[in-house]
């Protein structure tokens, strides 16, 4: 079990992380959302993390909203990938529960510093703008923290916003650099397994004939998000990305990696938000990161479908 904080930006493929999440409640005791402007601003993905949670029927979870903008760089969206309302594929609409008070950073300073040693998980599924200012506010948090599970990086088939970056590190780098040092378990799933665990007209369809109103929330975001993907890196399927990062909380056993030391580059520049991950040890660095390289597609699918079964 769980005690779980998501830290996110919905986000096409956040949406789906959420609602699959939010459909495992006797393994995922999700305490909280916390908000971050990243797939777009932040006002879109406050909504949007209200309205997965409506969708799958648990309105009552707080949202907290938290940073606006990057530590330093300019701000980038991905729009263009995740649609203008940051749900591509779905009719988007104003949640009946409001944003729960006070600013994400102040809850996950509270709540951490008010938890039991080594006992919160926080999955992070945008840029890392919100924990990286809760430490530097607040660095004794990390002795709440059991562990960080973080969709980030690329490594072997390079990034997706630029040749060498992933999207959630190159949209703040520095918060990156920031969590990557700071003592608490890492695992990352980064592109390099997102890129292998890919969409079908049959994986798609068999959630879309779960016949309920999650299914087809999911198969239609999936439908209007996977070609885009597709074409842009000529993959015979789609990536759902963040959705890895709860499937890897219910069963990790459907994922491989190995720890290793990981950086991340944050000089402007061509490498800008690049992972150097050392897979081979060729620093003889200590590891800091537990880096997923690989997973199994069918089983991540079987999972995502029996949980969004459940939902409304
Ligand atoms: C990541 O970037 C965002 O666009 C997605 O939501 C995901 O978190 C993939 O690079
Ligand atoms: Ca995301």
């Amino acid at each position: 079990m769980h005690t779980l904080i998501i830290d996110t930006d919905p986000g096409a493929d956040d949406v789906i992380a959420l609602l699959f999440a939010l459909a495992a409640p006797e393994s995922l005791a999700v305490q909280a959302l916390t908000t971050v402007a990243g797939n777009v601003p932040l006002a879109k993905t406050s909504r949007n993390a209200r309205l997965a949670c409506e969708w799958a029927g648990r309105p009552k979870i707080p949202v907290y909203a938290g940073a606006d903008r990057p530590l330093q760089r300019t701000p980038i969206y991905a729009a263009n990938i995740h649609g203008s309302e940051g749900i591509t594929g779905v009719k988007v609409h104003e949640p009946a529960v409001p944003l729960a008070e006070g600013h994400a950073v102040d809850y996950l300073v509270r709540t951490l510093r008010a938890a039991p040693e080594k006992s919160v998980t926080l999955a992070m599924l945008g840029p890392q703008t919100n924990l990286a200012l809760a430490l530097e506010q607040a660095p004794d948090i990390v002795r709440g923290l059991r562990e960080l599970v973080l969709m980030a990086g690329a490594h072997f088939n390079g990034g997706n916003i630029t040749p060498t970056a992933e999207f959630n590190l190159f949209a703040d780098p520095h918060a990156a650099e920031a969590v990557l040092k700071c003592g608490v378990p890492i695992t990352m799933l980064p592109l390099d397994v997102t890129h292998k665990i890919l969409t079908s007209d049959e994986r798609i369809a068999r959630l879309r004939g779960l016949g309920n109103k999650a299914g087809t929330i999911v198969a239609d975001i999936l439908d209007a998000y996977a070609p885009q993907e597709m074409k842009h890196y000529q993959m015979p399927g789609g990536p759902v990305h963040d959705a890895t990062v709860t499937a890897y909380l219910l069963r990790p056993s459907l994922f491989q990696g190995r720890r290793i030391h990981v950086e991340v580059d944050s000089r402007e520049g061509m490498g800008f938000g690049q992972t150097a991950a050392d897979w081979h040890g060729s620093l003889n660095r200590p590891a800091n990161v537990n880096w997923i390289a690989d997973g199994d597609a069918q089983g991540f699918f079987d999972l995502l479908t029996e949980h969004i079964a459940r939902l409304p």
